[in-house]
């Protein structure tokens, strides 16, 4: 991989001069619709309990959400409180000095730290952001030297973040192989020791926001994202697309793109859920007798390395290499 400037430095000397490198065509002549009449649909998780009322209606909601769309806002989901924590000392770890977060640096051949996405090409354009990615789950595999020491409250507030989120994963996991009709057991077990990623965000602000991406348009390769906004600053974008393979196709992860704003600066923090490492990645068991497997099955490794090896294009992804052909 090429090495990349740090955009938070870079806006800061020079917040005038934006190099060609981040400036996209494309943006300019994207007209972003913002339709009135298209609700995103919201997720009570209160509701979700066993046994409440409005149990059946809830669940029904979300799977139009996830058939409908791949994307939901989660309300009431107990996590408000890890969440709160964890904006604080995101924002406190992204306000240091650059050499206090370079402690933390991205290094050769590993996908944790703090750094930029990775770039393939020396022409491809750049994102308007910097990052701190880190993999708290599975924990036996924590690598603690890309954990920020400051603030010292870093460590205890990802560990609270990262089980309550991953907890919610394996809820809502389930719920959906119920709306799916397929036996809750069989996803989730995949989801056991799942691996958890979890990506910081910073876009800082950009005399030309709207030529910049802070994030280029992608789809979510993995079995579950859970996003966050750090502060009131907007910025995610969604367009209605995709695929989710392990769904043989029934439910997509909607294309997004984050935008940068031109005044203030953004940061989001998105938490990836994944099966873990011995699980196959493909259409599960019940599709396969009801209706066929459209989706070749592969093995995570494989898996993320076709991710990775197509740089944020997970829909030629699945139908280039892992769709079946009746
Ligand atoms: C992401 O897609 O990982 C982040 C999007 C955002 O910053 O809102
Ligand atoms: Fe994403």
């Amino acid at each position: 991989s090429i090495p990349v400037q740090n955009v938070q430095e870079l806006a800061f000397k020079n917040p005038e001069d934006i190099p060609l490198r981040y400036i996209r065509p494309e943006v300019e002549s994207d007209d972003i619709v913002l339709d009135g009449s298209l609700q995103i649909p919201v997720i009570d998780m209160s509701n979700l309990d066993i046994g409440q009322v409005g149990y059946e209606e809830e669940l029904a909601k979300l799977h139009r959400a996830c058939k409908e769309w791949g994307f939901f806002q989660l309300i009431n989901h107990g996590a408000s409180e890890a969440i709160e924590h964890m904006k604080v000392v995101t924002e406190e770890f992204f306000k240091l000095p650059l050499e206090e977060k370079m402690a933390c640096a991205q290094v050769p051949n590993n996908i944790e730290g703090y750094g930029q996405a990775f770039v393939v090409s020396e022409d491809q354009k750049l994102d308007w952001g910097d990052m701190l990615f880190i993999l708290p789950l599975p924990a036996s595999r924590r690598n603690l030297s890309f954990w920020p020491q400051n603030p010292t409250s870093f460590k205890s507030t990802l560990e609270e973040y990262s089980s309550k989120l991953q907890s919610i994963s394996m809820t809502l996991l389930g719920l959906m192989a119920e709306n799916l009709g397929v036996n809750p057991e069989e996803l989730t077990s995949r989801f056991e020791d799942c691996i958890q990623g979890i990506r910081m965000n910073y876009y800082p602000p950009c005399v030309h926001a709207d030529k910049v991406m802070g994030l280029a348009p992608h789809s979510d390769s993995v079995g579950l994202t859970l996003l966050i906004h750090v502060n009131e600053v907007q910025g995610l974008q969604i367009r209605k697309n995709h695929k989710w393979i392990m769904s043989n196709g029934e439910y997509s992860s909607i294309e997004h793109r984050a935008m940068v704003n031109v005044e203030k600066e953004r940061l989001s923090i998105a938490a990836f859920h994944s099966p873990n490492i011995k699980a196959k990645i493909g259409p599960l068991p019940d599709f396969t007798e009801k209706t066929g497997a459209k989706y070749k099955t592969i093995s995570i490794e494989d898996y993320v390395k076709l991710a990775v090896s197509n740089k944020l294009d997970g829909k030629s992804l699945l139908d280039q290499y892992l769709r079946i052909k009746h």
